[in-house]
């Protein structure tokens, strides 16, 4: 995979959560517990400072396979895709589950690789960023100051985790 670094001041113009992620640029989250890749789809995100680090905020079910190996890792990655090429592959990742099959990536058309050593994504994403979690905490229903988020939400009272991560590197694939 030939990537070129993109300075992480310089994220939000290639990527911008708060506008493009709900719309049309969800992501594949992406963990690596040393034993086993898994990713989801992802449309819910933020960038921001946060601990004093440049950091990526994603907001994970309890029931996903992959909080699975988040838990069990200290990075995750966000690989962003060109969307209009990639719709099919991310509603896949988005609709089944690494837990009853292994090769999930792979039946979805993309080719799972590796960046910075063990970080996992895949060849065919345009824009990867690389997180070092150090934040995770359920989202409680007694939090909510709009309760109506509640019932939109979360119906199933199945609140989100929310992980946070260092990002440590981001890069440009190039093609
Ligand atoms: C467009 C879209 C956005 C999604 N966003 C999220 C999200 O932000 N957080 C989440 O936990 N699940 C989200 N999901 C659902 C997961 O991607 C889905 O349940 C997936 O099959 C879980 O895979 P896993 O069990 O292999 O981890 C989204 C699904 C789609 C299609």
């Amino acid at each position: 995979m030939k990537t070129k670094k993109v300075e992480l001041n310089e994220i939000t113009k290639v990527i911008d959560p708060v506008a493009s992620m709900p719309k049309n640029d969800w992501c594949l989250v992406t963990a690596n517990d040393g034993e086993r890749v898994n990713g989801l789809t992802a449309g819910w995100g933020a960038f921001g400072h946060v601990c004093n680090k440049p950091t990526a905020t994603i907001y994970i079910r309890p029931q996903r396979f992959t909080k699975s190996l988040l838990d069990r890792s200290d990075y995750f990655t966000m690989t962003f895709f060109d969307f209009d090429k990639y719709k099919d592959a991310l509603m896949y990742m988005g609709t089944h589950t690494g837990a009853t099959e292994p090769e999930k990536g792979k039946n979805a058309g993309l080719t799972p690789c590796f960046i910075d050593g063990d970080k996992p994504t895949y060849e065919e994403g345009r824009f990867v960023i690389v997180c070092r979690k150090f934040f995770c905490q359920q989202m409680a229903e007694e939090s909510f100051t709009d309760s109506s988020i509640v019932d939109r939400s979360f119906p199933g009272k199945d609140f989100s985790y929310i992980y946070m991560g260092e990002i440590v590197a981001a890069y440009e694939v190039i093609r």
